[in-house]
């Protein structure tokens, strides 16, 4: 499902991201997608995902 429809970025790619990459905060995930720069509407629901995915380690 597209997260970030200005980039095109989905919530898998999101928890690759903290899985992999050792996202753990929205601005880890800026650096690494480049994603919420635009309209910013996806915002919440990345930091939801991030927080999400954290718990289920
Ligand atoms: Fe992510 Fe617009 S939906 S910046």
């Amino acid at each position: 499902m597209y997260i970030c429809l200005c980039y095109a970025i989905t919530d898998k790619q999101i928890k690759h991201a903290v899985r992999e990459q050792g996202v753990g905060s929205m601005r880890e995930l800026r650096q690494t997608l480049n994603i919420g720069g635009q309209c910013g509407k996806c915002i919440r629901a990345a930091q939801q995902i991030i927080d999400n995915t954290i718990i289920d380690e």
